[in-house]
């Protein structure tokens, strides 16, 4: 009776350990990646439900290229003390900037300790991840930015190669609209126009002016912010006048069929063409750094974070761990058209696209996107929209600048 009861114990025992090694409960990850953009997400929600078949995994996604959509409704939640477990954000100031600031994440660097993370990804990256003393977020990759896309087979046919500066994108585009093309480049709804400006106004300013820009030491409404505008405005008549209208990836279609040459977007692009399209990077689509920006790379990178009071913590420090391990990093950016944010990933597993975007960013020079979260405050860029929409009305560089000028008084950049 007495080992029947003692068997009965350690049976018990194990079955709880089990139950325990794997999770239970519920976990609710809150991102963007809808649709087109689900694939890579799900690969890593699959390798999470191998691990943990007990957690009932809610992927809770928000429509809307770079997170437009989803921020709001974030902002919903995190305010009406209801967040979700875990949530996308871009590294750097997207999420210092609001819910750090605002005390409502938890500190993450003993699991970067126990992970031994603090080795495992560059320091610039921990950098940008850090505020006082904590490390807030876990990256899951880095995306490029400032990449112009375009179909080898149509630049062939139409005789035109990869311009390398805008000046030589306008006569490009002029030469294509010789030869019939009405829209040389592809462009989407506002966002995309505000991609557009950052890769303009990096190839105008060049990696250092960029930078002082979001150090206060470049002023908005300097004469080479004009200079910016007034490239800006040039570029946009060679574009679509539907473009308020396509999201990004409607944008990048018209140049895999050729209605349009060339795209600039970032690199989840290129997993959009190799995942969803099938196409060979080489000959299925081309790739160039954006003009002017040959040996820069603006680049972003998607993290996540754990928010304080979460309902299902432990679920989510599983997930965290599962990002940021080598082999979550290497099931995921393969199919999302990223790099591996570790430095110890296997580039074997990569497309030809990303390998060679690995190596650009081991030599570049590194500088971070607006747009994408990295070095502006979340109330500039939520308002560059607004800057946009006041060019787009008059085309008046000055007016653009100044208003730019404005906002970046007003939320303090470099103060
Ligand atoms: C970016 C994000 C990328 C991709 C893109 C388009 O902001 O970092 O991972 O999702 O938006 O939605």
């Amino acid at each position: 009776m007495r080992s029947l009861k003692r068997w009965l114990a350690i049976a018990a025992l194990g079955l709880g350990l089990t139950s325990l090694a794997q999770g239970s409960g519920k976990l609710e990850i809150f991102s963007w990646w809808a649709g087109d953009e689900g694939p890579a997400l799900q690969a890593l929600i699959d390798l999470y439900k191998k691990r943990y078949p007990g957690v009932e995994v809610i992927n809770a996604t928000v429509t809307g290229g770079s997170g437009v959509n989803a921020r709001a409704v974030l902002k919903t939640r995190m305010l009406g003390g209801d967040p979700p477990d875990s949530f996308q954000v871009h590294a750097g100031q997207e999420l210092i900037g609001t819910w750090v600031v605002a005390d409502r994440m938890e500190d993450l660097s003993s699991l970067f300790r126990q992970e031994g993370w603090t080795t495992k990804f560059p320091k610039g990256l921990l950098d940008l991840l850090s505020y006082k003393g904590g490390i807030w977020s876990v990256p899951v990759n880095i995306h490029r930015s400032n990449v112009m896309w375009y179909n080898p087979a149509k630049l062939k046919e139409w005789g035109v190669t990869p311009p390398k500066t805008w000046a030589e994108f306008l006569a490009t585009c002029q030469t294509l609209k010789g030869k019939g093309l009405e829209a040389p480049l592809a462009l989407g709804e506002n966002w995309t126009q505000q991609h557009l400006w950052e890769s303009v106004a990096l190839g105008i300013l060049g990696a250092d002016d960029w930078a002082r820009l979001w150090r206060g030491q470049l002023k908005f409404n300097d004469p080479k912010m004009l200079n910016v505008w007034n490239t800006f405005g040039k570029v946009l008549d060679c574009a679509n006048k539907d473009a308020a209208g396509l999201s990004w990836q409607q944008a990048i279609d018209r140049v895999i069929e050729g209605t349009s040459a060339f795209n600039i977007m970032g690199d989840w692009a290129a997993g959009y063409m190799t995942t969803t399209k099938k196409l060979e990077p080489g000959t299925g689509f081309g790739w160039a750094p954006s003009p002017g920006t040959s040996g820069v790379f603006m680049m972003l990178s998607d993290s996540f974070g754990l928010p304080k009071g979460v309902k299902n913590r432990t679920n989510v420090i599983n997930w965290l761990k599962l990002l940021g391990s080598k082999e979550g990093q290497d099931t995921f950016n393969p199919l999302k058209g990223s790099i591996a944010a570790r430095t110890d990933s296997d580039p074997s597993k990569y497309s030809t696209y990303s390998q060679a975007a690995m190596k650009d960013w081991k030599s570049n020079k590194i500088v971070g996107s607006l747009v994408h979260g990295a070095v502006a405050p979340e109330s500039f860029m939520s308002q560059f929209g607004t800057v946009i929409e006041i060019y787009l009305n008059g085309k008046n560089a000055q007016a653009a600048a100044n208003a730019a000028q404005a906002i970046a008084t007003q939320v303090g950049i470099g103060r």
